[in-house]
Parts: C-alpha cells; sequence; structure tokens
C-alpha cells in the first residue's frame, strides 16, 4: 500500500497557487490510518518517551494515536488564545500567513525526552518554532515526525540544519 494514494490533493486551497495535501482522506481509511501510526511509531519502539507534542490541529490526531502507541503523555502545541493556564508563546511564519503558537509552561520538564509530530512539513516555520519552545523548556526533542514532506519547500532540512532528527513517511 502506497500512502501517498490516500492522500487528496486541492489545487488552490488555501489561497491560489497552493496545492493543498489533504489528509482527511488517509485519516478516514482506516488501513491507511493504521499504517500511518505504525509506521511514525515504528522507530521508537521500546524506547522511552516522555511527551509526544502534537501541532494544533491536524497534529493532535496523529500524535494523539502516536501517544496511546508508545504509552507516552501528549501536549498540545496550540494556535495563541486556546490553551487556559499560563503559556510560552512564539511567533512563527507559515507558507501562507503568520501566526503565533504557544504550550502549557508546565507542559514539559527539564530533560524530558519528546517527540514532535504533524501531518505535514511545507517551509518548517511551525516545526521549526515549536522545536524553539520545547527546548526553551528545556526538553529533548528527540526527533520530528511527518507523515508528508513537502522537499521543495525546505523545511526538513532547516529543521535538520537544528540539529533535529526528522522523519517523514512520503515525499
Ligand atoms: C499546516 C500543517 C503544518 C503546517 C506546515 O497547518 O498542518 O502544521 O501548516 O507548514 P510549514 O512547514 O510551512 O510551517 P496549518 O497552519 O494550516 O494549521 P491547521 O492544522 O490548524 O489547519
Ligand atoms: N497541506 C496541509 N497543510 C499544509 C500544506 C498542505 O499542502 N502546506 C502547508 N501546510
Amino acid at each position: 500500500m502506497d500512502l501517498r494514494d490516500a492522500i487528496r490533493t486541492i489545487p488552490d486551497y488555501p489561497k491560489p497557487g497552493i496545492l493543498f495535501r489533504d489528509i482527511t482522506t488517509l485519516l478516514g481509511d482506516a488501513r491507511a490510518f493504521r499504517r500511518s501510526v505504525d509506521q511514525l511509531v515504528a522507530p521508537w519502539a521500546g524506547g522511552k518517551i516522555d511527551k509526544i507534542a502534537g501541532i494544533e490541529a491536524r497534529g493532535f490526531i496523529l500524535g494523539g494515536a502516536v501517544a496511546h502507541q508508545l504509552s507516552s503523555g501528549f501536549v498540545p502545541i496550540r494556535k495563541k488564545g486556546k490553551l487556559p493556564h499560563t503559556t510560552v508563546r512564539i511567533a512563527y511564519s507559515l507558507e501562507y500567513g503568520l501566526d503565533e503558537m504557544e504550550m502549557h509552561e508546565d507542559a514539559v520538564a527539564a530533560g524530558e525526552r519528546v517527540i514532535l509530530v504533524d501531518d505535514l512539513i511545507a517551509t518548517g516555520g511551525t516545526a521549526t518554532a515549536a522545536v524553539q519552545l520545547l527546548r526553551q523548556m528545556g526538553a529533548e526533542v528527540v526527533a520530528a515526525c511527518f507523515v508528508i514532506d513537502l522537499p521543495d519547500l525546505g523545511g526538513a532540512d532547516k529543521l535538520r540544519a537544528l540539529g533535529v532528527d526528522v522523519r517523514t513517511l512520503v515525499s
């Protein structure tokens, strides 16, 4: 089974010129969803991972499943204004705009081994900001894992240049 076949491509969403890789079709396909989670988990099976950090919104779906499989905790990294307790916040740029993300200041303890999970890496702006937040809190970012890499946008290489172990399932 090729996971690419389960991913739908929508031209000109959310803006003209963007080819949007839509994982809702992959999530709705039981075999493709399971295969994706199994492949994201495989390198870490049996190892000690304290927390999975998932990036809103699609990183919550995959990250929650990965956390369950690895018996790890789950930490949501959210768009600003959504978390109720004291947060740490960082601004970042997207392929199609600017935003801010935050996490609870006590979500990760210093020295905890954390894996970042999201559906896709494009320019890497989102994931880079998430890694910066996690490191700021003293976490050890063991890896950053994505179902989809858009290599032409250079995000995975940018993240690797920061010393992050980047794993992706399809390009
Ligand atoms: C998408 C995607 C990643 C990010 C990748 O999320 O799920 O989080 O963009 O882009 P980048 O590598 O260029 O930073 P989006 O910001 O669209 O948010 P959503 O999941 O809440 O729709
Ligand atoms: N799909 C989903 N999220 C994205 C994309 C995409 O093609 N590009 C940037 N974020």
